[in-house]
């Protein structure tokens, strides 16, 4: 059991606070700061007794050691959770999820901006085993969601901001149409992690995170987490169980150790996110910066309504330029990688394709859009480097704005 710290009414600790102190009690094992990591499949009964009333905490790998519950009960607190379950990727994490609450015969409806992989198991598992997928506009109100409504909608999946395009979800009101409809609510909550944004509160069942990205932090391990309300726990369990979903402990304390730091990682992302995304709003070959946590961005309102930080993760809609010029400048900045993940401490740009996923709207952008992530570096650096990334897309494409 987790230690219990002392709090108060007028104050509860800070959930950057809490994170350090949950999930396993050093007194539970010598004394040691961090959990054991355990690694094991055979597990022995103490006795005859233990063994025919299958009655011991522990009786095998896959089902529970005391490295996989350290991590589960650590976000289970962060994110307040009736229960946590741990998949091999962020991806595996979503379709736990999914398949947790789905049946053949059943209706999902499906932000169209999800994340990319996302769409294809709908499109390909999800639809061979006889779920319908519906997209709907990322920017629809509750009534525009409650149109969209079958009798047999069982589900409601949400992502905000979009991965790759950054588009906002007011999320309690399309979990309360929702749920109105007795639909379960998923979100997929990487971008604001659960230090920014707890979605159980905002009314959603079972909240997703790719702990590949912020959580582990460090660009080397694939884990991801679902985190599910009291009503959605029971299924969850079930599902994760019946999958035989497990998680090497080597990945999982990789994870464990990414979330001790991740308050002041995160808030290092958030501000030179901002500095260099202000940056890029000023120049002249950016037409338009997607980032929630900037003042003229349509997602602000709802961003500084319900979150309360904003991580390292945005896009910014480059003006018309050939693909020559823009390779040029991807080939000529050297701190940005060029890399599909994100949430490490390292700097990254790739150009996102949305005109080749989107169904239920079709994407209007003005030109190449490119997604950001803006690492641990010094943000003049980042700057510097964009800089000449710029002036060597300039001098190929001299026509270019
Ligand atoms: C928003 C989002 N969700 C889920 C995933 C999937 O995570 P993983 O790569 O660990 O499967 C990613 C990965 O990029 C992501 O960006």
């Amino acid at each position: 059991m987790p230690p219990s710290h002392p709090t108060d009414e007028d104050r509860p600790l800070a959930p950057e606070t809490r994170l350090l102190h949950t999930g396993y009690d050093p007194r539970a094992y010598h004394g040691f700061v961090n959990p054991p990591v355990v690694h094991a499949s055979t597990v022995l009964f103490n006795d005859a007794a233990a063994h025919v009333a299958n009655a011991q905490k522990y009786t095998y790998g896959r089902t529970g050691t005391p490295t996989i519950d350290a991590l589960e009960l650590a976000l289970a607190e962060l994110e307040g959770a009736a229960t946590v379950r741990l998949a091999p990727s962020g991806l595996a994490a979503v379709s736990l999820a999914l398949m947790s609450c789905l049946s053949a015969g059943d209706h999902l409806l499906v932000t169209d901006s999800i994340y990319a992989p996302t769409r294809r198991l709908c499109d390909t598992v999800l639809k061979r085993f006889g779920v319908e997928t519906t997209y709907y506009d990322p920017e629809v109100d509750a009534d525009g969601l409650a149109a969209l409504f079958r009798p047999n909608t069982r589900a409601v999946m949400l992502e905000a901001p979009g991965t790759a395009t950054f588009e906002m979800q007011d999320v309690p009101a399309l979990s309360a149409v929702a749920r109105a409809r007795g639909a379960v609510v998923l979100m997929d909550n990487t971008w604001a992690t659960p230090l920014f944004f707890r979605p159980l509160e905002h009314g959603v069942d079972l909240s997703i995170q790719a702990a590949t990205k912020y959580i582990s932090g460090h660009s080397d391990v694939l884990i991801g987490t679902v985190a599910a309300s009291e009503r959605a726990a029971h299924d969850l369990t079930a599902m994760h169980r019946n999958l035989g979903l497990h998680v090497g402990p080597d990945d999982i304390y990789l994870a464990w150790r990414g979330l001790k730091t991740m308050a002041v990682r995160l808030a290092r992302h958030q501000e030179s996110g901002l500095t260099v995304a202000r940056w890029l709003a000023g120049r002249p070959e950016v037409t338009r910066v997607r980032h929630p946590a900037l003042p003229e961005d349509p997602g602000y309102a709802i961003w500084k309504r319900d979150f309360t930080g904003a991580s390292g993760l945005f896009g910014a809609d480059f003006a018309p330029v050939s693909d020559a010029a823009l390779r040029r400048f991807l080939d000529t900045v050297t701190l940005f990688g060029m890399g599909y993940s994100w949430g490490g401490f390292e700097s990254l740009v790739i150009k996102a394709r949305p005109e080749e996923a989107r169904t239920a709207v079709p994407w209007r952008g003005t030109g190449p859009l490119m997604r950001f992530h803006i690492g641990l570096e010094d943000p003049g650096d980042l700057i510097a480097d964009l800089e000449r990334g710029f002036a060597a897309m300039a001098a190929s494409d001299p026509d270019a704005e």
